[in-house]
């Protein structure tokens, strides 16, 4: 079964699944679609027009079809409206010179920024990791990876780069991109060259490289000159944390911790000349993947909570009505619910208030959360405590003895520092010693490669725990999941 899609001035084809939606059909085959309701039918920014359609196909009184509520039975072509693929945060109109684009591939989220001649930014965008319909961490990749699927997760990530890249040109006038900077976890970065990740899964993790390679962009089939793949630590720190480490200036610091809140949180600890690395399979709550009503940093997103007398607000970006709930959104929330004890010390949603039905919690009547959304959340603030206090016992260290905690990841700009500390994500010793850094990955790429001094210090001081073979983790990890 094929759908024939319409764009712009050219036309692809897709293999569509009958259990599947068309929307996810399209993102599966890696063409990147903008689903701020993640598919539940309340955004409308998935409507394409119905060109025709072998079986019938309810449409609205314009002939357009949701592609997120539309399983087609049969063959089907649609039309896309002109903005349906990506809708950038910021993006200049000309550059006549040369531009470099760096990706940070994250499990759940690709963030791409695209830089001028003197490393400033002219365009970005974060979009989802589109290969996540094959599990939300990097062991389920790994395992689909083993099952056969390497080529298709790689296909799936080049196809959703080359939609950003041909965006970038058709939006840009005068646009060449001469390099595009790859970092990301290792897992990510294996499956970006179509190497086979399995190794990494299983004991004693080996991934097949670490070294930072270079190729050009015909390989990939990318409109580039280069592609540099930037290097990574080991099998479960890439090359977004060393990123990380450069852009904060991690190595001047005496003792201080940077923390990546990711689907793939990764830790490390900088004392004196040492750094003490680790990651923890955090899950995708801080980044809102597996939450009932989660979205990404998108326009009605609800980024914040107030409580105003006894109603609880959503605040939106850019005003916009809601459309879901953002990773900071979900976290002010939380904080809130905890604070007026709609939410008890163990996670559990109390049976009665305002705004609980039926064991969910309704800010507006269709964003909600639900018990498996908070237990999602608990899940992934308990990994980064626990793995917190995991490296600070192998340093030796106490948490107040960190004089500077840099907080990395897509939470950025719009993240309460102080709701960390109520749901008890972060050690009371770290008040006053946050920096939130945003994406970090992103902005030490394009230093990454001029400092490989800087780097070669760093690996050669490092160390690295795995906490899957720390006896102490899971019972620390247990006791951290209350709030
Ligand atoms: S993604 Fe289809 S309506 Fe929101």
């Amino acid at each position: 079964m094929i759908a024939k899609v319409n764009y712009k001035d050219h036309s692809f084809e897709v293999e569509i699944d009958p259990n599947k939606s068309l929307l996810e059909s399209l993102v599966e085959s890696g063409y990147y679609f903008r689903a701020p309701c993640g598919g539940r039918g309340v955004c409308g920014k998935c409507r394409a027009k119905l060109i025709q359609s072998s079986d019938f196909q309810q449409t609205d009184s314009n002939g357009d079809i949701l592609l997120c509520k539309t399983k087609p039975k049969g063959d089907i072509e649609i039309e896309l409206y002109k903005n349906d693929f990506v809708d950038f945060d910021f993006v200049v109109d000309e550059y006549k010179d040369y531009a470099t684009l760096s990706l940070d591939i994250g499990t759940t989220t690709l963030a791409f920024s695209l830089l001028n001649r003197d490393n400033e930014e002219i365009a970005s965008v974060n979009l989802s990791n589109p290969q996540s319909f094959a599990g939300a961490d990097v062991l389920s990749r790994i395992s689909y990876c083993k099952g056969g699927g390497l080529k298709k997760l790689q296909t799936v990530l080049l196809n959703t780069i080359k939609r950003v890249v041909f965006e970038l040109k058709d939006k840009i006038s005068g646009l060449r991109i001469n390099l595009l900077r790859v970092c990301g976890n290792t897992v990510m970065t294996h499956i970006f060259v179509g190497t086979d990740p399995s190794n990494i899964g299983v004991y004693p993790f080996t991934p097949v490289f670490l070294d930072r390679r270079e190729y050009k962009g015909e390989f990939f089939g990318l409109e580039v000159d280069k592609v540099v793949v930037l290097p990574c630590v080991s099998a479960y720190i890439g090359s977004d944390v060393l990123s990380g480490i450069i852009a904060t200036k991690l190595y001047c610091d005496e003792c201080a911790v940077l923390i990546d809140l990711g689907t793939n949180g990764e830790i490390v600890l900088k004392v004196k000349d040492k750094y003490f690395f680790t990651s923890t399979s955090a899950g995708p709550a801080f980044e809102c993947g597996k939450i009932s009503c989660g979205t990404s940093y998108v326009d009605g997103a609800i980024n914040r909570v107030e409580r105003i007398g006894e109603f609880y607000i959503g605040k939106t970006i850019s005003d916009k009505s809601p459309v879901g709930l953002c990773a900071t959104g979900l976290i002010s929330l939380l904080s809130k619910l905890l604070v007026d004890k709609i939410i008890d010390k163990t996670g559990k949603i109390c049976d009665k208030g305002r705004g609980v039905k039926e064991g969910k919690f309704y800010l507006t009547p269709e964003v909600y959360i639900n018990q498996s959304d908070v237990r999602e959340f608990q899940l992934a603030k308990s990994a980064i405590l626990s793995a917190l206090r995991v490296l600070t016992s192998k340093a030796g260290i106490s948490f107040s003895s960190i004089e500077k905690v840099y907080i990395a990841g897509g939470l950025g700009k719009y993240l309460s520092v102080e709701d960390l500390f109520i749901t008890n994500t972060f050690p009371k010793e770290f008040h006053g010693r946050c920096v939130s850094v945003g994406n970090s990955a992103l902005k030490g790429a394009c230093l990454l490669d001029d400092n490989p001094l800087i780097v070669k210090s760093i690996l050669d001081n490092s160390v690295v725990y795995d906490l899957s073979i720390e006896e102490e983790f899971d019972k620390i990890f247990i006791d951290n999941l209350n709030f």
